[in-house]
């Protein structure tokens, strides 16, 4: 029997996995993110209700769940604080039932300076970033001067510490003309946000091997998406953390064992938000509309995202990379007005074929995709709850998807609200697993 499930993104993030967590979570007993940070922007629809979290998994909507955020996690107190009172103000006891790492890294003022200073500097050659200072804080983790949550305990020490990290930074935030790191200002402050956080810290990795023990359900929480996993995305335009079932493992604290079923999170099209190459991408009436009709806008910063055809090279490497069970197809609807679907079968790339994408940003920005075409359904599949209820073109076009990244549509979406969703097989065992079935 299944009981820990990963939930992770297979193209750029913003595939649909807030929906998804939150869904799962009725089933679930512990819910943990693992990488990532702020930069994440995961939306849940309750009926007339939207709530866009972060930081906080997105399990957090349910009675009965812990919310863990894992040792892979970089942390902005400020961001969370700022996270759970707007969800407190809602009635929603968050401090009831989130706990933090104290392996946490934690974003400090100077690393969003230092986000946005350097994406300023680098003009055309900027990766487009959130700014939330996602980068600068994981060199600093891999740097090993890093301050992380643990290290509110011992205010003298970490305002030492504080000290050589200045003496590191000074120089670099001196040279983009910004002010040096104000030491007493940021230790006056966690002295501040240590009162908070520092009763919030939990044994992450304990509590999941507490809860495996005890037969409960884990639910794992990626953030991004496959294509921008540091090693297997786009790099350099790709974020700072592995976004992959792997960095399950090292950023929460559990060993392989611990992941029986892994969820790949895949929209019916692509998006894409910042820059990098995207072989897909439209600029046509279609890219509009898919644009529009998705609602294709940041749920962290707002911009617009890039729209494009399915990318069947890219997401055939997600399943393989992460092991993907079994997939979750969202904003199937989306499509419903399209008269003809591309989906890009494999790439062309200095006269030779790839079924997979080559490594890095410079060969990708030289494939071109090669399509197949397939009629659209040009129907309603909006709210759709029954396989039987698609039309034949839908069918086909997910069935095709399923052949070229030759993993099985465990799970279809149609639609924002938590309720809109075809179900062919149900991640979780136990009564609502319906192995197979259509
Ligand atoms: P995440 O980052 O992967 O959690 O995804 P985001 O929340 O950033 O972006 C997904 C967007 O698509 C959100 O606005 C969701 O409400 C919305 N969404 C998710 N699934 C569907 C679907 O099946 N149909 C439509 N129309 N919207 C969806
Ligand atoms: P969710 O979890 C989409 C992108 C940024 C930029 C690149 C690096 O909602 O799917 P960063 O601030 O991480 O250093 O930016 O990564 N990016 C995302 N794109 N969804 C996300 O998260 C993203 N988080 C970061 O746009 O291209
Ligand atoms: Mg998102």
């Amino acid at each position: 029997m299944s009981d820990s499930v990963l939930v992770l993104g297979t193209q750029w993030g913003d595939e649909g996995k807030g929906k998804f967590v939150d869904l799962l979570t009725a089933e679930a007993q512990l819910v943990v993110r693992f990488q990532g940070g702020h930069n994440a922007g995961h939306t849940l629809v309750i009926g007339d209700e939207m709530t866009v979290l972060h930081l906080i998994p997105s399990g957090i909507l349910h009675e009965g769940v812990i919310c863990a955020i894992g040792n892979g996690v970089v942390l902005s107190a400020t961001a969370l604080f700022a996270e759970m009172d707007k969800l407190e103000a809602r009635g929603i006891a968050v401090s009831e039932k989130l706990v933090v790492s104290g392996a946490c890294p934690l974003i400090l003022p100077y690393h969003e300076a230092l986000d946005q200073a350097r994406e300023r500097a680098a003009g055309s050659e900027a990766i487009g970033t959130t700014g939330r200072g996602i980068g600068p804080a994981y060199e600093d983790k891999v740097g090993r001067r890093g301050l992380r949550v643990q290290d509110l305990t011992d205010l003298d020490r970490f305002v030492e510490k504080l000290r050589s990290v200045a003496e590191h930074h000074d120089p670099t935030l001196l040279r983009h003309g910004l002010d040096p790191i104000d030491v007493d200002a940021i230790a006056e402050d966690a002295r501040a946000l240590s009162q908070r956080l520092v009763p919030m810290m939990a044994d992450v990795p304990g509590l999941i091997a507490k809860h495996r023990r005890a037969g409960k359900r884990v639910l794992f929480e990626g953030a991004q998406g496959t294509l921008l996993d540091v090693d297997h995305g786009t790099y350099p335009f790709v974020t700072s953390s592995n976004t992959v079932a792997g960095a399950a493992l090292s950023g929460s604290g559990c060993g392989p064992d611990a992941i029986d079923y892994v969820l790949g999170i895949t929209k019916a099209y692509t998006t894409r938000v910042g820059a990098g190459p995207f072989p897909t991408e439209l600029f046509d009436d279609v890219g509009a509309v898919l644009g529009e009709r998705g609602n294709e806008f940041g749920a962290t910063t707002g911009r617009q995202r890039r729209c494009g055809w399915f990318d069947a090279v890219a997401v055939r490497r997600a399943c393989l990379i992460n092991g993907v069970t079994g997939i979750c197809l969202t904003k199937l609807d989306v499509m419903d007005t399209l008269e003809q679907l591309s989906i890009c079968v494999a790439y062309e790339c200095d006269g030779e074929r790839l079924d997979y994408p080559p490594i890095g940003a410079d060969m990708l920005a030289r494939c071109t995709p090669i399509y197949e075409t397939m009629p659209g359904w040009q129907a309603r599949t909006a709210g759709a709850t029954e396989h039987a209820a698609l039309p034949s073109e839908a069918s086909n076009y997910i069935r095709r998807l399923e052949e070229l990244v030759d993993t099985p549509i465990h799970l279809v979406s149609t639609g924002r609200d938590r309720s809109e969703n075809i179900v062919v097989h149900w991640p979780y065992g136990g009564p609502n697993n319906r192995p197979g079935g259509d």
